[in-house]
Order: C-alpha cells, then sequence, then structure tokens
C-alpha cells in the first residue's frame, strides 16, 4: 500500500491537513453526524500534531484517545476507516469480545499489535503512529454477567486493554514464524498509537434517564431527551461497566446519532460510494440503465428507519427488493433501461423494462 512505501511525514500532515480540511472529506463518505465529525477532526489532527512535537521539541503531551457511542449502522467503523484513508495511515479494527485477560484461552490484547506490526508489514515506525479501532467495547463491561455477580473476564480485559491504551513497551514475534529463520523480535511502543474505542451501549439510555431524573425534573424535559445518547457522561459510561481507569485514558467522548430517514436518503444517493451508485453499477455493466424514481427511494429509506438498524439496513432492503430484477435481467435481450417506480418497493410490482 502507499503509506508503507512512502513514509508519511508529520510536517507534511501538520502542513497540508487542518481540522476543517479533515471534516470536509468525511462529509463526502459520511452523512449526518455533524457534531461528531467535528470532534473527531479536531482530536485527530491533535493527536498527529502531538507527535509531531513530541518528535521536534522532545515535549510528551497526554495523548487523547477516543470513545465512539452510538446505535449500530449509525457509521462508526465506516468514520474510523474513513479517517484512517484521509490520513494515510494504517488501521486494525479488532472486537473486543474476542480478548481475554493474560492466562485464559483466547486472545490476548497484544495480538493487537501483532496484527497491527503484520498490517505495517514489521515497519515498526509506521506501526507506532497508526490507528487501532477496538469495536464492541460495551460488551466487556463489567456487568456483563449481573445476575451472578460474577465478571466473566470483561473487567479483566478492561485492565489489560488500558496499558495498552496507555502506552506500554512490547516485544512482538511476528503474525506468522519463518521457517528455519531465527525468530525476530519487534520492539513497538503504544503510547503514539491512536486508540478509538466504540459500541452501540445498548441500554444506557436507561441509565441516563435515571441519573436525568434524579438530577432535575424529568417530566419537564422530557421532549428535549429523544436523542437520549447525546446526553452520555461518563458517569454513566462507569455504571453501564467500564472501569474508572480505563475511561480516564480515553478523555474524547464522540456521540453518534441515530440516523433519520432523510438521512438513509442521502445515504442511498448522496454519499460518495453510495449504495445505488454500486447497484447501478452492477447494472451498467451489463449495458442496462437502472433509475429509481425519487419515491421508490423514499420508500427504502422509509423501511429502513422501520427496520431500526440504521443504513445496514439499506442495503439488504436493496438486495431483497432487487432479487428478481438481478435475477431476470441479464437473460433479457436488447434491455436498455429497467425503471424502479414506487409500487415495486410498497407493492411488490414489477419493474418496467424498456427494450432498444
Ligand atoms: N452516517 C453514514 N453515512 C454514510 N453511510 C453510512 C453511515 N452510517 C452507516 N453507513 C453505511 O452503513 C454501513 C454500516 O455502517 P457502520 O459504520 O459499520 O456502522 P456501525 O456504527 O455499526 O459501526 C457502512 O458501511 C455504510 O455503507
Ligand atoms: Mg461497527
Amino acid at each position: 500500500m502507499f503509506y508503507t512505501k512512502n513514509i508519511f511525514n508529520i510536517l507534511d500532515f501538520v502542513k497540508y491537513l487542518t481540522p476543517k480540511s479533515i471534516k470536509l472529506e468525511l462529509d463526502r463518505y459520511i452523512i449526518g453526524q455533524i457534531e461528531t465529525k467535528k470532534i473527531i477532526s479536531v482530536s485527530v489532527y491533535n493527536h498527529y500534531k502531538r507527535l509531531y512535537i513530541a518528535k521536534k521539541k522532545k515535549i510528551n503531551l497526554e495523548k487523547s484517545n477516543i470513545l465512539l457511542i452510538g446505535p449500530t449502522g449509525s457509521g462508526k467503523t465506516l468514520m474510523v476507516k474513513t479517517l484512517a484513508k484521509i490520513i494515510n495511515v494504517p488501521i486494525i479494527v479488532v472486537d473486543a469480545t474476542s480478548f481475554t485477560e493474560v492466562g485464559y484461552v483466547g486472545d490476548d490484547v497484544e495480538s493487537i499489535i501483532q496484527k497491527l506490526l503484520h498490517e505495517c508489514n514489521y515497519n515498526v515506525e509506521l506501526t507506532e503512529r497508526s490507528i487501532v479501532y477496538i469495536d464492541e467495547i460495551d460488551k466487556i463491561s463489567k456487568k456483563n454477567d449481573f445476575l451472578s455477580g460474577k465478571d466473566v473476564s470483561g473487567e479483566g480485559v478492561q485492565q489489560a486493554l488500558l496499558k495498552l491504551i496507555e502506552g506500554v513497551s512490547l516485544n512482538i514475534p511476528p503474525l506468522i514464524e519463518k521457517k528455519n529463520n531465527q525468530q525476530q523480535i519487534f520492539n513497538v511502543d503504544t503510547c503514539n498509537i491512536l486508540f478509538i474505542v466504540g459500541g452501540a451501549f445498548s441500554g444506557i439510555e436507561n441509565i441516563i434517564k435515571f441519573r436525568i431524573n434524579q438530577e432535575k425534573n424529568f417530566l419537564e424535559q422530557d421532549n428535549e431527551l429523544s436523542n437520549i445518547i447525546e446526553h452520555t457522561n461518563t458517569e454513566d459510561l462507569i455504571n453501564y461497566g467500564l472501569i474508572p481507569e480505563f475511561l480516564g485514558r480515553i478523555p474524547i467522548l464522540a456521540k453518534f446519532k441515530e440516523l433519520n430517514q432523510n438521512e438513509l436518503l442521502n445515504i442511498l444517493i448522496t454519499s460518495k460510494n453510495s449504495l445505488l451508485k454500486q447497484f447501478c453499477y452492477l447494472f451498467l455493466i451489463e449495458g442496462v440503465n437502472i433509475k429509481f424514481s425519487f419515491d421508490s427511494i423514499k420508500e427504502i429509506s422509509k423501511i429502513a428507519v422501520k427496520k431500526k438498524i440504521g443504513a445496514r439496513g439499506l442495503k439488504s432492503i436493496l438486495e431483497n427488493i432487487l432479487l428478481n430484477v438481478m435475477y431476470e435481467f441479464p437473460s433479457k435481450k436488447m434491455l436498455k433501461n429497467i425503471l424502479i417506480y414506487k409500487e415495486v418497493i410498497t407493492m411488490n410490482k414489477k419493474p418496467i423494462y424498456l427494450f432498444k
């Protein structure tokens, strides 16, 4: 990949990118989440500026890891991956549920760095300024096994991650052992790696409501609380089961909203790499134009809102609706256009086929 050959220059980064330019680039791929994009642009910019200062002036500034919270399909993973592309650094996405504390069966957290190192072609310098995204962080909360009162490795994993996130020097063997070769060990310092953790934290709404209720007269506020996740604070996350020491290493909280119908519609039409563009392309390579009426697209976004899995639902809805069309059209001779109108979506009617 580009970055492995062309070592990214921190000076260039600070010269050419600004929080604003990062945000503008994010805008092309990610619909909505405006405040969140701002928060993330600023913190990522500061993270790399901090690296730059540390290199030049030998001053160590505190690093700012980020926690993403928001419902499934709202763009958390997409945001992190897009970010890495913009900054041109390697990224790996790992799942918190696959880790165990030291001494148990399962991956140990150091394997994260091993994977990252591998992704960076064993270039230690590059590894040390990459991004790690740990997904499903909510699943390692302390109270996971509430009923028995036992901690099922959640807290232990948090403890193990804590050191990694804060910064530790590790000796890492390669992911794939070379035969007949002396084992090379790489020393990686994690203190400059940007860690982003994220999760849906389902059920946290009740914790937030409870807190607000105690703080103020909740009934008076009820109307304002439609997007309750926006009110999340550190206390709520601790009540949810993240340990304070762990949260202490992740000072930036970025909240994702549930996408509304209009945003889902825009994801279909306007986002770079939009789903509709991708589908249209599938038809176009066989010389067929597929066109969707605005009404039909609106209906698709309505169905997605009902499904409550955010933008994740859009693809499966489209696949479902277009299954018959995709089955039939390649064997139709002289086909030129396919028109999808509202009733194709709502009443399962046949699309209009136009021939040459
Ligand atoms: N805000 C958004 N803007 C554009 N596309 C989005 C957005 N949110 C989700 N998507 C689409 O939905 C897919 C799943 O989103 P993802 O980022 O994986 O969600 P999650 O929040 O669960 O990590 C993405 O690959 C993308 O196609
Ligand atoms: Mg995700």
